[in-house]
């Protein structure tokens, strides 16, 4: 039998979606890091957290749901207003699926509705950043055609240990040059007879 999944903007949080919300990052907390959280943080804080985030301007939430309940979520994030410099990128932060509903599809259909929404606002280059640890989104953000750009080897400490990140970028809009997505190092390699 299929089931219904539906990827949308939270704009207001109902209890009932609150609590399905923070019963997914809970679980992902639990299997490893969920919205940057490495321990479990309590209902209360959660609750917090996700009740401001809907105040920031900058910061946009989406939720995907499997059958009615939120499973999943994720963030685009502005640059601030006086970056006009980088007014056409956005941020993919935190995307997650808790665990009990992973390997469905759900990961990419949210991935696939929240670059949507990012280029029907106009925005031209989605970046993202991520442990590179984390195989399974680096496996769909290059499956889905996110181009690696660069390294960062102190990105983040998890427990005593340093772990690696990677970025990675996507353009938004054929039109971009292709090369405004290689490193400068690549651009020099290109040119190099
Ligand atoms: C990344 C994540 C969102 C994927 O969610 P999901 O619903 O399981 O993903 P899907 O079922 O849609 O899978 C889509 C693709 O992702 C990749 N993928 C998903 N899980 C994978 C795994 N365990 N190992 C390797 N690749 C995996 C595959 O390419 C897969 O395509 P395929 O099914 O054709 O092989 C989920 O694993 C997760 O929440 N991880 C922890 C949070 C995280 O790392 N977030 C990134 C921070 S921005």
């Amino acid at each position: 039998m299929s089931r219904v999944t539906r990827v949308q903007r939270i704009l207001s949080l109902e209890e009932d979606d609150l609590q399905a919300l923070c019963e997914s990052v809970d679980a992902a907390i639990l299997d490893g890091g969920g919205f940057g959280w490495l321990q479990p943080q309590g209902r209360q804080v959660l609750e917090r957290y996700f009740r401001g985030l809907l105040l920031v301007p900058e910061r946009m939430l989406f939720a995907i749901r499997l059958d009615g309940v939120i499973v999943g979520g994720a963030q685009l994030i502005r640059a601030p207003r006086n970056n006009e410099l980088q007014a056409m990128c956005i941020t993919l932060a935190h995307l997650f699926v808790a665990p009990y509903a992973r390997r469905r599809g759900l990961g990419a259909a949210l991935l696939r509705e929240v670059e949507n929404a990012a280029r029907n606002m106009g925005f031209r280059v989605l970046n993202v950043d991520v442990l590179q640890t984390q195989t399974a989104a680096i496996a769909l953000f290059e499956k889905t055609g996110f181009h690696i750009w660069g390294k960062h080897p102190f990105y983040a400490r998890v427990g005593d240990e340093l772990v690696s990140g990677l970025f990675l970028t996507k353009c938004l809009d054929d039109t971009l040059p292709l090369q405004s997505t290689k490193t400068r190092n690549e651009q020099e390699a290109s040119h190099t007879p």
